[in-house]
């Protein structure tokens, strides 16, 4: 069994997409092992992002994501980080196909609903930044 870790962005917890979100990840049989609602700081937002931080966007994109609160999912299943990767759609908007949770919800390619570790290296990183209780 492969975790993930799965991020309900600012956008999505606003315009209270919660549940669509949550129910399409239920739907597939996913199992939720962990779940929390919190404001990520900027610390570990800059962190998360770091592969980022040459972008003229990285500003605009910590301070989205630090806007206001997220909800941080821990993901278990069968090949579940390339199955969520999928259910995602991809980072562009333009090529976030309908069906998928951008392609049906995202309106930026900035503030695009979702984020989803994209590999198990990753993951495993990603799970210990936002669940370091675990
Ligand atoms: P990235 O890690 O490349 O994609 P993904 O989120 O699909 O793993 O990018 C991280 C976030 O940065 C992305 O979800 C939205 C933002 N972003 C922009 O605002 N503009 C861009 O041109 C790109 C590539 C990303």
């Amino acid at each position: 069994m492969e975790q993930t870790l799965v991020i309900i962005k600012p956008d999505g917890v606003e315009r209270k997409l919660i549940g669509r979100i949550i129910q399409r990840f239920e739907d597939k049989n996913l199992t939720i092992k962990e779940m929390y609602q919190g404001v990520i700081s900027k610390d570990v937002a800059e962190s998360h992002y770091a592969h980022l931080k040459d972008k003229s966007f990285f500003p605009e994109l910590i301070a989205y994501m630090t806007s206001g609160p997220v909800v941080c999912l821990l993901l278990e299943g069968n090949d579940v980080i390339a199955l969520v990767r999928q259910m995602l759609g991809a980072t562009n908007i333009l090529k976030a196909v309908p069906g998928t949770i951008r392609g049906d919800f995202a309106c930026s390619t900035t503030e695009n609903i979702v984020h989803a570790s994209d590999s198990p290296e990753n993951a495993a990183i990603e799970i210990r930044r936002f669940f370091s209780h675990l």
